[in-house]
């Protein structure tokens, strides 16, 4: 009995292999009871994870699962009515018919699963991965199965903690069947309000890198522009190099989308990573292999503020889960200008401060239980943080926000697609209420829905 359900036990190593190592298990016990159980070892200077990030880590399997549970449910409804509709329309349709019934075998299997954990035993070890791969192949373009043909769902070898973490919450009913788009018309995005992040639409591609020195990058727009430019203009730099200065910038999304800049910008000092934000008429960015904060105006074209962030780590000590020396990250939302970072003193933690744009002086900073390590990317809405649990899983989620209004946190669980399966920016744009990333060479465009407050 123990033996079928006794599933794995591994290490996931993460960016260069030394950093942080995890271990997950899931085992039953001799009175049937189910024992999901994972470690993290941290680094030397930080030994042992906090205890309320370890809480956090459990809150967020349990509201995952409850999450799946919600989707299975959602699935159920949709795969009712694609059936009767389909019944309605026989004769014309036999072979979706057919895959139609193939995902209501697959969903009651699962319901049956659901039932057997809440009565707490153990699904069958395998069970899940194999028939998984076999009724979902085909049905999507999700990639369950291996170039050899395994299942890859409990393969956790060579896998981060991340994405472990992503494929326990796979099975969205919204990518097995075409969502209609939740935000339109009626319930529109809210222009001027604020709220809790609710929603985030399929990414929209708007442009692809030609060359290699656009595998990562970041793409702006500004909120706030000052004249001569508008909401519409946009800037772009390849950050792939070791000297990056260009600054590429559109007069819109028309030229943007043809490749055409209506001006280059050589920076006076070269851009580390994919941090850096436009907003009211400058470029904030991190100074490459420092921590100093650099204002730099394109009226002028000149670096008016230089500022070091006190205790910040840069150069790959708190990056990202992808690394690329993402240390340091600027925001911009409907409070102003944010960055994000960590320090020694916060053993990791992704500590916020609110900047002044026009001195980059601090105004307020809060230190989350949020470790930087192990999130993909972030950014912040209405004074809220939000972070991402993968940034190379097609299906990841928004799995946490930090509220810096009232300083609490909140397991999050909102399905956030990596269509290119390279994530390497992700930014808030207030005035067009959007999410912009750059996702491997690709240049896309999220819908979000806010909750009214
Ligand atoms: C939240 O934390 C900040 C920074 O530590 C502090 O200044 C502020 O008073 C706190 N606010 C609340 C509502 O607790």
């Amino acid at each position: 009995m123990l033996a079928p359900c006794l599933l794995t036990l591994a290490s996931f190593l993460l960016e260069a292999g030394a950093q942080m190592s995890s271990s997950f298990s899931r085992s039953l016990r001799r009175d049937g009871r189910c024992i999901y159980s994972f470690s993290v070892a941290g680094p030397a200077e930080d030994a042992c994870s906090e205890p309320g990030e370890a809480l956090a880590a459990v809150r967020e399997l349990r509201s995952e699962r409850e999450g799946q549970q919600r989707e299975l449910a959602e699935l159920a409804n949709r795969l009712r009515l694609l059936e009767s509709w389909m019944v309605r329309s026989q004769g014309q349709l036999s072979g979706q018919q057919g895959e139609s019934l193939n995902l209501l075998r697959r969903l009651q299997e699962l319901e049956q699963e659901n039932r057997q954990l809440r009565a707490g035993h153990c699904p069958q070890a395998g069970r899940e991965s194999q028939q998984g791969a076999q009724s979902l192949t085909g049905s999507s373009s999700r990639q369950r199965t291996q170039p050899d043909g395994r299942a890859s769902s409990w393969r956790f070898e060579d896998r981060g903690f991340q994405e472990l973490k992503s494929e326990i919450t796979e099975i969205p009913a919204s990518s097995l069947i075409q969502r209609s788009d939740p935000g339109g018309q009626d319930t529109a995005p809210h222009s001027s309000g604020c709220g809790m992040l609710e929603w985030v639409g399929d990414p929209v591609t708007f442009q692809k890198a030609d060359s290699i020195l656009g595998k990562y990058g970041v793409w702006m727009k500004d909120p706030e522009p000052v004249p001569h430019h508008t909401r519409d203009t946009i800037w772009r730099i390849n950050t792939v190099g070791t000297d990056v200065r260009l600054l590429y910038e559109y007069n819109d999304l028309d030229q943007f989308v043809k490749g055409h800049p209506s001006k280059v910008y050589v920076l006076p000092e070269p851009v580390e990573s994919t941090g850096s934000v436009i907003y009211r008429g400058s470029l904030y960015y991190q100074k490459r292999k420092s921590r100093s904060l650099l204002r730099y105006e394109m009226k002028t074209e000149t670096i008016l503020v230089r500022k070091d962030l006190t205790n910040a780590g840069y150069q790959g000590v708190y990056p990202y889960s992808w690394g690329g020396y993402t240390d340091i990250d600027f925001a911009v939302d409907e409070m102003g200008l944010w960055v994000t970072y960590s320090t020694h003193q916060a053993q990791g933690a992704i500590v916020i401060s609110k900047l002044d744009p026009k001195t980059l002086q601090m105004e307020q900073t809060w230190t989350t239980t949020i470790r930087r390590r192990s999130v993909a990317n972030s950014f912040m809405i209405c004074g809220i943080l939000y972070t991402l649990n993968s940034y190379s899983n097609r299906h990841a989620i928004i799995n946490f926000a930090y509220n810096t209004n009232t300083n609490t946190s909140k397991v999050m669980n909102i399905p956030f697609e990596n269509r290119y399966r390279y994530n390497c920016m992700t930014d808030y744009n207030p005035a067009e209420k959007k999410i912009l990333a750059w996702d491997n060479f690709n240049m896309v465009m999220y819908d979000i829905r806010l909750s009214k407050l």
